[in-house]
């Protein structure tokens, strides 16, 4: 992160399902910022949900769209940026991610995350419990990379986000001047 002058872009990590969308979309109402859901872009330009990217395309493919969305954010300020849980586990992403951009990884219990998976199907990595122990052991050291760290376990997403602008922003300036309200 670039020291100094506030950031003009978050990009948020860590686990499936520790609540990155949530949080992202109530940091970025405070901010009076866009949410950019890195699943979700994905899934709109290729007109298939995550899971059938994996199964009709590969994991490569999804990884390969992950990079490249990761390139084209680099041009956008004022987005806060929900990044999938493989994202930032992946270095060339992870650095283009980093790059410009203050990096919060929202850390989360492993207990958290298999009471919160379902096992539907719709996270193709996440097929069960013992292949997320293994995946969450595997990527700790990636998400640790990240500029800040907030614990996600058991605070609401509201909780979360306030403590990202607090800690990102000197008294909270952004959220005031973007019309924002500072809630406390
Ligand atoms: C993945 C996490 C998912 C999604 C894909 C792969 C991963 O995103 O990008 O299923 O590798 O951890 P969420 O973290 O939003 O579940």
């Amino acid at each position: 992160m670039a020291g100094g002058a506030d950031p003009t872009r978050v990009v948020l990590v860590g686990f499936m399902a520790c609540g990155k969308t949530t949080v992202g979309e109530s940091l970025a109402r405070r901010l009076g910022w866009t949410l950019v859901d890195m699943d979700a872009e994905i899934e709109r330009a290729a007109g298939l949900s995550v899971a059938a990217i994996f199964q009709s395309r590969g994991e490569a493919f999804f990884r390969e769209e992950e990079r490249r969305l990761a390139l084209a954010l680099q041009e956008r300020d004022r987005v806060v940026v929900a990044a999938g849980g493989g994202a930032f586990a992946t270095p060339a992403t992870r650095e283009t991610l980093r790059r410009g951009a203050a990096t919060v990884w929202l850390r989360c219990d492993l207990r958290i995350v298999l009471d919160r998976v379902r096992f539907d199907g719709s996270r193709p990595l996440a097929p069960d419990r013992e292949t997320i122990g293994r995946l969450f052991a595997e990527r700790e050291p990636a998400y640790r990379l990240a500029d800040l760290t907030v614990d996600a376990s058991r605070r609401s997403p509201e909780a979360v986000a306030r403590e990202i602008a607090d800690n990102l922003f000197a008294s909270n300036a952004a959220a005031v001047d973007a019309g924002g309200r500072p809630d406390r």
